[in-house]
């Protein structure tokens, strides 16, 4: 397993746009298991490869059954429908100790592919819909602090910066 780290902000990676994947080998499944297994290291719920500065768009994400815990990737994810609103409070592997409250669509329909290129389709609401949009936000170069007002992305940044100098 190669020792990949997670990118921080202001890593300028994170603002790249990601390039589809359309070569379905052993690389892009073995990139999926170790994003699932550095998602879970880290105790993450999501992660997107770039994250880990590799600008592909895959994106793993965590969802919890009632006794079970598994991890779920998508490839080349692209939003076919959206509903609703959700105000739901977020943060970022990518930005510790942060958080804020972001709105985002409350019902999606995304469609993919899976690590063996066939395609797959979510329909998803709530919670996993906030994560899948916050992940394929990054795969556009898009943060979370993106979808704040300006005084408020600013103010977090700041606390955030204030915080990565104490660590
Ligand atoms: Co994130």
């Amino acid at each position: 397993m190669i020792n990949y780290e997670i990118k921080k902000y202001p890593d300028p990676i994170l603002r790249k746009i990601s390039s589809n994947v359309d070569i379905f080998d052993n690389a892009a499944e073995e990139l999926v298991s170790e994003m699932a297994a550095i998602m879970l290291e880290k105790n993450g719920i999501g992660l997107a490869a770039p994250q880990i500065g590799i600008c592909k768009r895959i994106i793993v994400f965590k969802t919890v059954g009632e006794d079970t815990e598994t991890v779920e990737h998508l490839i080349n994810p692209q939003i076919i429908e959206a509903s609703g609103s959700i105000l739901a409070e977020e943060g970022c592997l990518s930005m510790p100790k942060i958080y804020a409250s972001v709105k985002r669509y409350a019902c999606i329909r995304v469609k993919g592919k899976n690590k063996f290129g066939q395609e797959v389709i979510y329909e998803t609401d709530k919670f996993w819909a906030v994560i899948i949009q916050h992940e394929i936000d990054h795969l556009n170069g898009k943060l979370f602090i993106d979808h704040l007002s300006a005084i408020k992305r600013r103010l977090l940044i700041s606390k955030y910066k204030k915080q990565m100098s104490k660590d």
